[in-house]
């Protein structure tokens, strides 16, 4: 089955999570990482897009690991962690002057599945807002957004609010997220603050 090779090749590649390989696909897609970025991750643990996100930044970027749950060292040096609830209202002031503004976010944040799914729905709809919020606190102009979610009744109300803050915002599942999982991924390339949200085309 698909779900095992991608688990086998994240055990091979030396990757914490099979999830790696969707932020691989995203990227061969979008081509959004470059050497020397900062980066934020959200809802990093256990750290399978922090890995990625560290080689493609290389050893002059750097990412930012947060997730309310503990994330064990990464020898990877390029990574920093912060054990942090993305709720946390001073989240963006300890970013903010500890790093400066980034070049991107990533946010992989789900909730614990309940198997309800319309509450599972708006609980991770929530996080993803939360993390388009901190996108406008903590990104450069021109900078990337790439966040998971939940299809749902939410979520062309979400894709509306991105395409506000971006210049084009792109809908994908990538080939390693399963075929029966609700998650897609939603990518925002080129944030502006000053942005006219007519313009804007989704596919
Ligand atoms: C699917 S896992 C992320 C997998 C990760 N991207 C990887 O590649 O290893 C979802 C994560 O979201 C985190 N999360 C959920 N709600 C959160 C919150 N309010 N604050 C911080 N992290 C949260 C969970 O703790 C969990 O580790």
């Amino acid at each position: 089955m698909r779900e095992d090779f991608y688990y086998q090749q994240a055990r091979i590649k030396g990757y914490r999570s099979r999830a790696s390989f969707k932020l691989l696909q995203i990227n061969n897609k979008f081509s959004v990482f470059r050497k020397g970025q900062i980066i934020i991750d959200l809802g990093a643990s256990p750290g399978g897009w922090s890995q990625v996100a560290s080689h493609l930044v290389g050893g002059n970027g750097k990412v930012i690991a947060i997730d309310k749950s503990y994330i064990s060292p990464f020898k990877e040096k390029n990574v920093e962690i912060l054990n942090k609830d993305i709720l946390n209202r001073n989240l963006p002031i300890i970013v903010l002057e500890t790093y400066g503004k980034t070049d991107g976010l990533i946010s992989d944040c789900s909730p614990n599945i309940t198997g309800d799914f319309s509450r599972d729905h708006a609980i991770q709809i929530s996080l993803a807002r939360r993390a388009l919020a901190l996108t406008q606190e903590l990104i450069k102009d021109n900078g990337f957004f790439i966040c998971k979610l939940f299809q749902g009744t939410e979520l062309q109300d979400f894709i509306k609010e991105m395409k506000k803050h971006f210049e084009t915002t792109k809908l994908y599942k990538p080939a390693a997220s399963r075929k029966k999982s609700a998650e897609i991924y939603v990518i925002g390339l080129k944030y502006s603050i000053s942005k006219d949200s007519s313009k804007e085309t989704t596919n």
